[in-house]
């Protein structure tokens, strides 16, 4: 089986129809968002739910996120919505924040693998938004990847995982963020990040005030409920192994110049003209966004060159280097030096 390539540059393209008339019929379809590409399914379709975590191979403990369009959606998915959830909607609402909220009975318990909570988004994307908009139905929709691969940001990436398990993929440009969403837990009055991403911490304090880091953030400590269930799996990982290390441009000139390992670069455009191995550039260190942008291209390409280790060089934490650095710990299995 191959699986459909539908082109859906614009809302308006057929390729968005056809991807919506899949997805009411209970298909699997890989979608464009300005995060990365999703699987989306009906939210409300227990089947296409379950086709979902089989496609994937994603443990049956890791609870998805639903995606809306409109506001108009939320009182079928949750049971209240606090008044931080209100006014981060406000804020950034269509974008790339996840508020995880209590979820409804009407939700089918599987979308959230049993938990009484749900993570909702609204993305940006005018293709996104136009299947949902186009298919009727909310849609759960976590990334196109399989299980433990770097989340997909182009649609060869996502048939280069799921080619043959999946009903469609929609075709279109490379998403712009290039991480995941962020995803805050706002239920029980909590406001704690689970999961850093393009909407920084900076941006949730400006606000609604103090927000607490969840530990599993920056480190490997996995509470016994773990509160978002994504981040205690070994993620994002080439097979080859891969090491974080931490400081400035000449120090790390200096340690990978002088490995005697085979080895690749995985750095900063500023590395590149010293290096004597060979580099995959992922962005620039002056530029988070761009480090983000490039982040899971770079990490999907390290296996085909057949070195005994890649060396990431970190960026720094700020803004959304916190999540491009929270994706690259759980890439290295949380192997990290310090320079
Ligand atoms: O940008 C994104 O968020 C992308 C695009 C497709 O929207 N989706 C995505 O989904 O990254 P996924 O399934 O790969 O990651 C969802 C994350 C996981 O870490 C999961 O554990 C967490 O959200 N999550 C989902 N529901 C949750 C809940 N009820 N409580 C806590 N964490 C939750
Ligand atoms: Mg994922």
């Amino acid at each position: 089986m191959i699986t459909a390539r539908l082109e859906g540059y614009t809302p308006t393209d057929p390729g968005v129809a056809e991807a919506a008339r899949l997805l009411r019929e209970g298909g699997v379809v890989a979608i464009p968002t300005e995060t990365v590409y999703g699987l989306a399914a009906d939210a409300f379709n227990e089947g296409a739910i379950r086709r979902v975590f089989e496609a994937k191979g994603r443990p049956q403990d890791n609870p998805l996120i639903v995606h809306i369009s409109d506001m108009a959606q939320l009182p079928d998915l949750v049971t209240e919505i606090p008044d931080t959830a209100k006014r981060l909607a406000a804020a950034y609402w269509p974008g790339p924040l996840t508020m995880v909220l209590p979820r409804s009975e009407r939700l089918p318990a599987c979308v959230s693998a049993g938990l009484d909570t749900v993570a909702i988004r609204m993305p940006s994307h005018p293709v996104a938004r136009a299947v949902i908009e186009q298919s009727g139905c909310p849609l759960a929709a976590p990334s196109a990847n399989r299980s433990g691969r770097p989340s997909p940001t182009t649609a060869r990436h996502v048939l280069d995982d799921l080619d043959g398990r999946i009903d469609a993929v929609l075709m279109s440009e490379d998403c712009d963020v290039g991480v995941e969403s962020t995803v805050i837990l706002l239920a029980g009055g909590a406001k704690r990040l689970l999961r850093p991403g393009g909407v920084t911490r900076e941006m949730l304090e400006a606000v609604i005030g103090p927000v607490e880091l969840d530990k599993a953030v920056l480190s490997a400590e996995v509470t016994a409920k773990v509160s978002s269930p994504g981040m205690k799996y070994k993620h994002y990982a080439p097979v080859t192994r891969t090491v974080l290390l931490v400081g400035d441009t000449p120090a790390y000139i200096d340690y990978v110049n002088r490995s005697e390992n085979s080895c690749v670069a995985v750095c900063f455009a500023e590395d590149a003209p010293e290096l004597t191995c060979p580099c995959l550039v992922y962005g620039s260190g002056a530029n988070e966004a761009t480090l983000a942008h490039g982040l899971f291209a770079a990490l999907r390409q390290v296996d085909d060159l057949g070195v005994d280790v890649a060396y990431v060089h970190a960026p720094s934490l700020s803004g959304v280097g916190l999540a491009v650095y929270n994706r690259l710990l759980r890439a290295a299995a949380f192997d990290v030096m310090t320079l």
